[in-house]
């Protein structure tokens, strides 16, 4: 029977579905729920009733309530109905330990439908083969799978426990605008035309930089937002185009104080979502330490297996692609696998592969034989190595007989690139770790600038209001490249959490170094005009940092892609298969907007 009612008060629900256990049982109770799943064992039905907050079984008897069971028996899967019964134990071979309410179950003595669903897409089940298309697009059936849903809630209590913290810690939380100017920070920008002002744009976001800086002169010395970012980018499995921060900034402050500050933080923000001690301390380490060791300034440092500089070995050898790649000024790294001599020549070209995705011209290897000696190593390099040569790397790596060693020659970038991306793919194939372990660490001492793609100007590394270290503000004009920067990065797992820095808040200084990025006056003051001028009128010292919430929230929950922890993400090509956007829009809008299409490149 559907009712003509939308929903008649003497169905609601007296409790939810996820909380009756058995000091309940006799309690006459009101569920209401969708029908995750529905046995029919004859004169009995089965059914387990999902709200958002558990499931609990309910139990028709034919016997007992025939008419609730012909009713029962027309009811599919993701109906939404209202039961009255009785709540009692399960009979002990029926308890389900797996289930929050395993202990009991309700005796239907009466239920409705509140809702037909027509024939689902796809099971709702906890593990789904359908695509992703397909999830997407039904984003709200995929939402009711117990592994989302979770995500889900877990998100929410995270930006809680998240919000909790920064207000003990006395920050306020500030909102700031989402129709902005367009200040290109390095992403592409998200544009918005204006009806207004015809021609012109505001644009989204990438960040509130601005904004907090600017609320630091404005006298609010702790704030904070979780905030929406937007970055037109290349999306991957850590990426979105639109993303939420956990935004902050402080005044009165040196990098000490916000490393410290936000150790705090974290630590109470991850302990009390794991309700035990599960981190205590976050060590540091400089980027080049970093790079030298992992190959990456956000290392996964569940793992030890370290890059290995062989280059003062190897500078005066006879095999060419080494000695030439060092007296050009790069490297030769190697990376010693342990007890992987037996890898397969596919596996070792799998690898050699990836080593040339990243750059690389080539990947040698050796497989060790001995620690020492005439045969210790099976490899082409024994052609080109002396027997000496060889025992002093073998000693070096510390490798033994069984192990595996790959090398790689070139620039320092690209060698260290490259080793850092094998690293990272044969610790996860290997299982040197334990997934569900945690280590954070900071990432200290950054550079203040790199250079651009095509090696013509210096680009700000974090972003163009960071303060260089003053020990090396001697090279800021002389010589850029040298200069670190005031710069943190928190790091999780192989995952970039967060980053900050302290700021330039003095206008001088802030001009140099647009100078040194390549911004004249003019850029400057067309671009970031704003901020110098509010840098005039007593800018405090001050410093910040900005927390990924998504990418928190993945590593929290030990999810691998940024997708499974959004209610609502977008694909790969940024559109959202729910609602189909991005979409055209109508001739009058455009009108409105003063905008008229001339679409090209529409190939690429
Ligand atoms: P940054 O650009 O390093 O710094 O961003 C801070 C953190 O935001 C997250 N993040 C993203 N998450 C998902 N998808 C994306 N496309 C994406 N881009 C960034 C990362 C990153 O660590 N204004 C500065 C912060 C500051 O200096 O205070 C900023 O935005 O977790």
């Amino acid at each position: 029977m559907l009712l003509s009612s939308p929903f008649p008060e003497q169905w609601k629900r007296s409790h939810s579905c996820g909380e009756l256990r058995n000091d309940k049982v006799g309690l006459s109770v009101r569920l209401n729920g969708w029908i995750a799943n529905r046995r029919d064992l004859g004169n009995l039905i089965f059914l387990v009733l999902r709200d958002g907050r558990g499931k609990t079984q309910i139990v028709i008897d034919g016997e007992k309530t025939p008419a609730v069971y012909q009713e029962a028996k027309h009811m599919r899967q993701e109906f939404v109905i209202a039961v009255k019964g009785e709540v009692r134990m399960r009979p002990p071979s029926m308890i389900n330990d797996a289930m929050a309410t395993g202990a009991i179950e309700v005796l239907a003595e009466d239920l409705i439908v509140l809702n037909a669903s027509a024939v689902l897409p796809f099971p709702i089940t906890d593990k789904t083969d359908a695509s992703d298309t397909l999830r997407l697009k039904y984003r709200y059936l995929d939402l009711r799978r117990d592994e989302l849903h979770e995500n889900i809630l877990n998100r929410a209590k995270i930006a809680r426990l998240l919000r909790e913290s920064m207000e003990a810690y006395g920050f306020t939380d500030i909102e700031t605008p989402f129709l902005y100017k367009s200040t290109p920070e390095g992403a592409r920008e998200f544009l918005v035309p204006s009806r207004i002002a015809a021609g012109q744009f505001y644009a989204l976001p990438q960040s509130p930089q601005l904004f907090k800086q600017i609320l630091m002169v404005a006298g609010f010395d702790r704030y904070y937002q979780i905030v929406k970012c937007f970055r037109d980018e290349d999306l991957r499995a850590d990426r979105q185009p639109e993303f939420t921060q956990l935004d902050c900034e402080m005044s009165f402050v040196d990098q000490e104080d916000i490393i410290t500050t936000f150790t705090a933080i974290m630590t109470q923000v991850v302990n009390a979502y794991f309700a035990r001690p599960v981190l205590q301390a976050i060590p540091r380490l400089t980027y080049a330490q970093a790079m030298a060791d992992y190959g990456s300034d956000k290392p996964d440092t569940r793992f030890e297996l370290k890059l290995r500089d062989l280059s003062p070995l190897l500078k005066d050898c006879d095999f060419k692609v080494f000695a030439q790649a060092i007296a050009s000024g790069g490297i030769v790294n190697a990376l010693c696998l342990t007890q992987q001599g037996e890898m397969t020549r596919k596996r070792l070209d799998e690898m050699e592969e990836l080593a040339k995705q990243h750059g690389l011209k080539g990947l040698a290897w050796a497989k060790i034989k001995a620690a020492s000696g005439k045969d210790a190593w099976q490899s082409s390099l024994t052609r080109f190595l002396d027997e000496a040569t060889i025992d002093s790397i073998n000693t070096q790596l510390g490798a033994k007989a069984g192990d595996l060693v790959l090398i790689a020659a070139g620039s320092y970038s690209v060698v260290k690139s490259a080793l850092g991306t094998l690293r990272n793919k044969l610790g996860k194939e290997l299982g040197l770790y334990d997934p569900k372990q945690l280590n954070f660490l900071w990432v200290v001492e950054f550079p203040l600038v790199e250079r651009d793609a095509e090696d013509t100007r210096w680009l700000a590394k974090h972003h163009p209001f960071t303060s260089p270290m003053d020990e090396d503000l001697v090279w800021l004009e002389s010589d850029p490249g040298r200069v670190r920067a005031k710069a943190y990065d928190l790091v999780c797992n192989g995952y970039e959490l967060g980053g900050g820095s302290i700021r330039i808040h003095r206008e001088d200084m802030q001009e140099t170094q647009f100078r040194v990025l390549g911004l004249s006056r003019e850029e400057a003051d067309k671009k970031f005009g704003f901020l110098l001028e509010a840098l005039k009128y007593g800018a405090p010292p001050h410093g910040g940092i900005a927390f990924g919430l998504d990418r928190t929230v993945m590593v929290l929950t030990g999810c691998d892609a940024i997708r499974d922890i959004i209610p609502f993400p977008k694909t790969q090509k940024a559109a959202c298969l729910m609602t189909s956007s991005p979409a055209p829009v109508s001739t009058e809008a455009l009108n409105d907007l003063h905008i008229k299409l001339n679409i090209c490149n529409l190939e690429e």
